[in-house]
């Protein structure tokens, strides 16, 4: 049985007196039906994670070399450092703007799996992919480009959002047919690189407008394992509702 993850992306909001704040008020909802973490900006990793009790605190990015002249970018030794166990990696916000490629997010990834920590890897397709149907060819191909050269062992601990990149912050989340359709192409993949235990063991989250009022549907499906979430997770309301929609 793959125990649900609801993880809430805040991207560029929130300062570290809103996110410390936030955690408090979260921590008191949680429930031991699915995991639950947030991934603040990363200058309030630490006030965050010392808060937070059963909430994961995940970090936005990292960067796969272990230290050196990368001026603005974040170590998992510095993640380690404060006691930070996961990061989100190749969020398509990153891909478009910050020249993260499948190459570059499987060597985080790796990194990250090297120092005992957990990824939360991102794919997903633009509109335009999706109108012209390839979203099956991009979705494949980002994961095995995603996973190249990880063990079986690794992948079963790895979380895999697919996030269609048209569904995200539009208001215009994918149907529960399609979110489900494409999550459960992405675990075929993954039983085609490695095998049905590994496939059976990865979780899937779908994200892209996942709300209150539709996150029960997307945890319907039998390949949705949970959402990444961005919009919905920057009110404790809001998040709170979707917490509690997860029992
Ligand atoms: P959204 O963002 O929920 O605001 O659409 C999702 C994401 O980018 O992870």
């Amino acid at each position: 049985m793959r125990k649900p993850i609801i993880v809430g992306n805040w991207k560029m909001n929130k300062t570290n007196t809103e996110a410390i704040d936030f955690v408090k008020g979260i921590e008191e909802v949680l429930h031991d039906e699915a995991d639950f973490g947030i991934a603040p900006s990363f200058v309030s990793l630490k006030d965050a994670n010392d808060q937070a009790n059963n909430l994961i605190i995940a970090a936005q990015n990292v960067h796969f070399e272990d230290s050196g002249a990368f001026t603005g970018e974040v170590s998992v030794e510095m993640l380690k450092d404060l006691g930070i166990k996961w990061a989100i990696v190749g969020h398509s916000e990153r891909r478009a703007m910050f020249n993260d490629t499948d190459e570059t997010v499987n060597l985080k990834i790796k990194q990250l799996i090297e120092n005992d920590m957990y990824a939360i890897a991102c794919c997903g397709e633009t509109l335009e992919q999706f109108e012209a149907g390839h979203t099956e060819s991009v979705v494949r191909n980002q994961v095995a480009g995603m996973l190249a050269g990880l063990d079986a062992a690794a992948v079963k601990n790895l979380v895999i959002a697919y996030e269609p990149i048209w569904a995200i912050g539009t208001g215009k989340s994918a149907t529960q047919e399609t979110a489900q359709a494409t999550c459960a192409i992405v675990r075929d993949q993954v039983k085609k690189l490695y095998d049905q235990e590994t496939a059976q063991a990865v979780r899937v989250q779908y994200g892209g407008s996942v709300k209150p009022d539709n996150i029960k549907e997307y945890m319907a499906q039998p390949d949705i394992d949970g959402a990444l979430i961005g919009g919905a997770s920057l009110q404790v309301d809001s998040f709170t509702e979707i917490i509690n929609a997860v029992k």
